[in-house]
């Protein structure tokens, strides 16, 4: 525990003899289930059994045609078991928002800029809504609506400028100034992603105007890359290879993509660690 940054040692001289003492880490902090920002309802979703068993069905994946190693152990995409599982959902929903609590505060500190003057903004895969109730509460000129599956909005209760809508993304994104998905392209695969991005440029041109789509994702560095971030880049990579079809992109890769799904402009705040918030301009 020592060794992997759980915890770390102090010796403690009691008159000459020396006593070993051991404290939290900055990590570990994190997953006090008090604190704030703790993102311990991630750790519990990771380690659930419905999400480590795809682990376990590599070797039968690479032989059969399944799109994903957990459609392998449980017969159906992530969403759809979500949808048919209310303890599954309710665990994913708490994971992502203990994760959008962390990097909210981080993003509206960091990048006001980028959501002051907004007249609406659709929060694409928003979760149960922690980050557009942020936005909502620190912009309240901004008309906020948080979109995602049924299973997830349904029976949500939103405020002045908050609403829950409830659609698939490949279908039809209610129109805005702003779309954000956060962590949302890192789920899919290329196609899958200029897919999404298309619904998008449809959401932000309607009436005449348009606006732009706030991206926030890793951005993985081809250079100067620590084994810290190297580390957790290959991480996110097998755990989307393994629940979804996605991964994470450098970006060349993000630029890539960009222009495929017909956007002119893009630019890229890091915002801590592989974390950035992309903007793009049709
Ligand atoms: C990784 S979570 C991210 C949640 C939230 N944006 C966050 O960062 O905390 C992906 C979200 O996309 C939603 N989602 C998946 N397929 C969708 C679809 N076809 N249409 C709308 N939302 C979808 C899921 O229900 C889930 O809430």
């Amino acid at each position: 525990m020592i060794h992997s940054g759980f915890f770390s040692q102090q010796k403690h001289d009691l008159e000459n003899e020396l006593e070993a003492k051991y404290v939290l880490t900055d990590a570990s902090v994190l997953l006090l289930k008090n604190h704030p920002m703790s993102v311990a309802p991630f750790l519990h979703a990771m380690l659930d059994p419905v999400l480590t068993n795809p682990w376990n069905q590599f070797s039968t994946w690479f032989k059969n045609g399944d799109p994903t190693p957990f459609e392998t152990a449980h017969g159906m995409m992530l969403w759809d078991y979500a949808g048919a599982d209310p303890k599954l959902n309710n665990l994913f929903n708490d994971a992502m928002a203990s994760d959008a609590r962390f990097v909210t505060s981080l993003v509206i500190e960091k990048c006001k800029g980028v959501f002051m003057g907004l007249e609406s903004l659709v929060d694409v895969g928003g979760g149960t809504g922690t980050m557009a109730k942020a936005i909502a509460k620190s912009f309240p000129r901004v008309e906020c609506i948080v979109f995602d599956l049924p299973h997830v909005v349904s029976g949500l209760k939103g405020s002045e400028n908050l609403k829950y809508v409830s659609g698939d993304m490949f279908e039809a994104i209610p129109p805005a100034y702003a779309i954000l998905l956060k962590w949302i392209l890192h789920d899919w695969n290329d196609e899958e992603c200029v897919d999404i991005l298309k619904k998008c440029k449809e959401a932000i041109t309607r009436k005449g105007k348009e606006g732009k789509v706030i991206i926030i994702d890793m951005v993985v560095e081809n250079e100067k890359r620590d084994d810290e971030s190297v580390e957790t880049q290959l991480f996110f990579d097998m755990l989307m290879m393994v629940l979804v079809t996605g991964k994470e992109r450098s970006k060349k890769e993000w630029a890539k993509l960009i222009s495929s799904a017909g956007y002119n402009n893009y630019k890229i705040t890091p915002v801590f660690g592989l974390r950035s918030l992309i903007e793009i301009y049709p």
